[in-house]
């Protein structure tokens, strides 16, 4: 646990050293739940939302995009369930005054019991080595059956408080299990209530109740409000998708653990437009497709996992989270959503206007079903940069070795794909040539220039921001026009041309690497 508490860490403190995240209003010793995004960090989060915005968009015939406005009119929270049920259980330590949400204090404590669990399959697997069956250990192991079978009942008592929305339950549950605030180790909680997490702003020209506007909670509504201008504009038939990238603003009762809970934050959502009927196929499908979306960028399946939802939201008839191994545990990267009609319907609803689809082969008119797919690209960036950041030993110019900080991003993620260096500083001519080499690189990919220091240290800061490449300039160069180009992961230096360059990088970072997977 110490471990990991340790790379969560040493990856916080990395971002700020290297310019990929600072804590937002920094020298006013920050705002909870905001961070800004440094000049590495808006590289890298570009390239993720490209890489969703060609998978989902580029790549599918039937899936165009959308930016839609962020301030939305207040009938579509009302209309949406936001208003009256957008809510999360909020209780107060009497010890520490103290606000936790109450789930997650339940959830902290199953994650405990599975942990003790673990403890006893690392156990098992001392004890019998080689002939280990780790399956039937623990559906044997006495200890192990007990703690499972206790998750599971607080599990199912959770998921049914939730879904009753049954604050009293929520309490007797925390009670029950004498769950202690973290910070004062009291055991005096107020009851649980709901806390609405919509953000609220007013309309300059209008006072009062009616000039109420929120910051949109999801990206989502805009798309539900405009599905039938687009699909009218764009003359497309079910199933067709609309996607879209965009800030979400959540009043969060606890924002931490760094960019993974914010109050600010941006998604990339997709909803998919299906006929009814057909929606658990296009919801196993897109499960389907989003793990492959994962796993193309070398991220290991050991670190993905499905979980599927007990308590389902109002709107859902199912609902799976992809999971990833983030430094604290298992959490929720991304929500694959069956939606049912319930959107399209209320905003038919409240708006008084149709909301259908006219399907010619049946000659009917009918709203669609939607299953949604939503990532949020902040939560997607820290399960990049935790999954590759990496400390290890590598040989050093001396024949002995040294330890080394890379970021073993993919190609395509990286924020610059290839440093231009010269061998050394003091030489015009060396200078000269790199210089011309970058200014025709520069063109292609984002490069760096890099001439102070020996050479093994600009590796080294290279290797640190995650770069694939690195060019060095040196005597033989200005003789024969060729570099020393080195790898990244492999640490392998070859000669080649400097009329190759681009194309060597190229290939490395092309998204047909990833695309289409
Ligand atoms: N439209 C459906 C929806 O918004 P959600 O599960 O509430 O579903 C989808 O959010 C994704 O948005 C999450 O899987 C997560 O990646 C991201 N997300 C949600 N709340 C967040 C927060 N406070 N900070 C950062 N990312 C968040």
């Amino acid at each position: 646990m110490a471990e990991v508490q340790d790379l969560f860490k040493k990856v916080i403190a990395h971002s700020k050293e290297y310019g990929f995240v600072y804590q937002s209003s920094e020298i006013y010793d920050g705002l909870a739940g905001t961070y800004d995004y440094g000049p590495l960090g808006v590289e890298l989060k570009n390239n993720i939302k490209t890489y969703w915005w060609k998978s989902m968009v580029q790549m599918h015939d039937n899936i165009v995009g959308l930016d839609a406005a962020i301030f939305m009119h207040p009938t579509t929270w009302k209309a949406s369930g936001h208003v009256d049920a957008f809510n999360d259980p909020l209780v107060d330590s009497k010890g520490s005054n103290k606000r936790y949400r109450a789930d997650v204090l339940v959830e902290e404590y199953v994650a405990k019991i599975e942990a003790k669990i673990n403890k006893q399959v690392k156990k098992g697997i001392k004890r019998f080595g080689e002939d280990f069956d780790e399956a039937k250990f623990r559906a044997t192991d006495g200890r192990a059956v007990q703690y499972a079978e206790k998750m599971k009942s607080i599990e199912a008592r959770l998921g049914k408080a939730l879904t009753d929305n049954d604050m009293g339950a929520l309490k007797d549950l925390i009670v029950e299990l004498e769950i202690a605030d973290p910070v004062s180790g009291s055991k005096e909680w107020t009851d649980v209530r709901q806390f609405n997490l919509m953000f609220s702003t007013q309309l300059g020209n209008i006072a009062g109740t009616e000039g109420k506007l929120y910051l949109r909670p999801e990206t989502a509504q805009g798309i539900f409000v405009n599905f039938l201008n687009v699909q009218k504009s764009m003359r497309q038939k079910l199933p067709f998708g609309i996607a879209q990238i965009g800030k979400a603003f959540r009043n969060e009762i606890i924002a931490r653990q760094f960019i993974f809970r914010m109050r600010e934050f941006e998604q990339m959502e997709m909803q998919f437009f299906v006929k009814p009927g057909t929606e658990m196929k296009w919801y196993e499908a897109w499960k389907e497709t989003r793990m492959k979306w994962h796993l193309a960028l070398g991220t290991p399946q050991e670190k993905l996992r499905f979980h599927d939802h007990d308590a389902l939201a109002h709107y859902a008839n199912a609902a799976a989270d992809i999971q990833f191994d983030f430094p604290f545990g298992f959490k929720e990267l991304e929500g694959i959503h069956s939606r049912t009609d319930f959107d399209l319907k209320q905003h038919e609803e409240f708006s008084g206007k149709k909301l259908q689809f006219f399907d010619p082969a049946t000659n009917e008119n009918y709203v669609p079903y939607v299953v949604e797919t939503s990532i949020g690209a902040d939560r997607m960036f820290l399960a990049i940069l935790s999954n590759s950041f990496t400390e290890e030993e590598v040989p050093n110019a001396k024949g002995g070795v040294a330890t080394r900080t890379v970021l073993k991003l993919h190609p395509v993620l990286a924020p610059i794909k290839c440093a231009v260096l010269p061998l050394l500083k003091n030489k015009p001519e060396l200078v000269a040539k790199a210089k011309t080499i970058l200014n025709q690189l520069k063109f292609d990919f984002p490069c760096q220039y890099d001439e102070k220091d020996a050479i093994g240290r600009r590796y080294r800061r290279q290797d640190a921001i995650g770069t694939p490449f690195c060019i060095t300039i040196d005597f033989d160069t200005l003789e024969d026009d060729t570099v020393t180009i080195r790898d990244r992961d492999t640490l392998e230096q070859t000669r080649i041309k400097i009329s190759e360059i681009a194309s060597v990088v190229k290939e490395k970072i092309s998204w047909r690497t990833v695309l289409g997977q």
